[in-house]
């Protein structure tokens, strides 16, 4: 496995595998790589004789200082569990590599960015949007791999790929789970202990609110189910549960055609945001 750190050192060598007819698979993330990172490699590998990952936690998508000082920065783990997972190339540059002179272009997602994640992290998914189509730029790959539990990031960056004209296929991959159904994240490393037993209440929560909209209780029922449920846990504060259209995440009132329904929802545990969702 190749590891380059700088943006002229990759560009060259993913020049050379092109010349020799290679396709090249991206996944980009943040590092604090866990099974599920792993999944979207996989996937890619599957589809190109190439796949790259990008490590590089990106401070200008992190509204709260606190919430990125406290992102955990595993390089040397990941690049072992990448190797492990047959990954060729690892992109880790630094904040100074990506941005020698701050960006100055400014992303506007319109109304997929008024709800959710842009709603509570000002400012998040103009950062998203510099970082990924700066990766796009610079690793200029076939297929894209990224996971669905950031719904909301899948959504604007496909709509930046198409306003923007970038030609690859965008590949979008299940949330893969922990045993008690807690989606798997970077941020859950930092629960403690006791805070790892509750962290599956969030699922659980989806999990009655799929089965209450499916049994015909109208959404402002669901709502309050969903109040209700996390009255019970007061460990957590829930930050918002959306029923929504899963292309447009816009507010839907009633179940959507198959597929096109989504459950979303953010909440603190402690000091740690969990986000997750389901899609039916
Ligand atoms: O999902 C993530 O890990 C990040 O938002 C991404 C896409 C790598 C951009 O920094």
């Amino acid at each position: 496995m190749q590891v380059f750190h700088t943006i002229a050192d990759l560009r060259y060598y993913l020049l050379l595998q092109r010349l020799q007819g290679k396709s090249v698979g991206f996944v980009p993330t943040m590092g604090a790589l866990h099974v599920g990172h792993l999944s979207l490699i996989e996937a890619s590998r599957l589809a190109n004789d190439l796949t790259v990952c990008s490590i590089f936690v990106n401070p200008i998508q992190f509204n709260n200082p606190d919430d990125l000082a406290r992102y955990p920065r595993t390089l040397e783990a990941d690049c072992v569990m990448l190797d492990i997972a047959r990954c060729d190339v690892v992109f880790a540059p630094s904040a100074e590599e990506m941005y020698a002179e701050k960006p100055v272009l400014k992303f506007d997602f319109g109304d997929l960015e008024r709800v959710m994640e842009g709603k509570f992290r000002p400012g998040h998914f103009n950062g998203v949007g510099i970082v990924v189509a700066k990766l796009f730029n610079i690793v200029q790959p076939e297929r894209t791999y990224f996971g669905q539990k950031d719904l909301q990031q899948v959504a604007v960056i496909r709509r930046m790929m198409i306003d923007l004209g970038f030609q690859m296929e965008h590949n979008v991959c299940a949330t893969l789970r922990e045993a008690d159904g807690l989606a798997m994240s970077s941020r859950n490393r930092n629960l403690t202990p006791d805070e790892r037993q509750i962290a599956s209440h969030i699922y659980k929560g989806l999990c009655n609110a799929k089965e209450a909209l499916v049994s015909g209780k109208t959404t402002a029922e669901v709502q309050e189910g969903m109040t209700a449920h996390f009255a019970e846990q007061p460990a957590f504060r829930l930050e918002y549960f959306e029923i929504v259209h899963a292309h447009t995440l816009q507010t839907v009132e009633a179940i959507q055609p198959i597929g096109e329904t989504a459950l979303c929802i953010a909440a603190y545990l402690g000091k740690v945001r969990l986000i997750d969702n389901v899609i039916f």
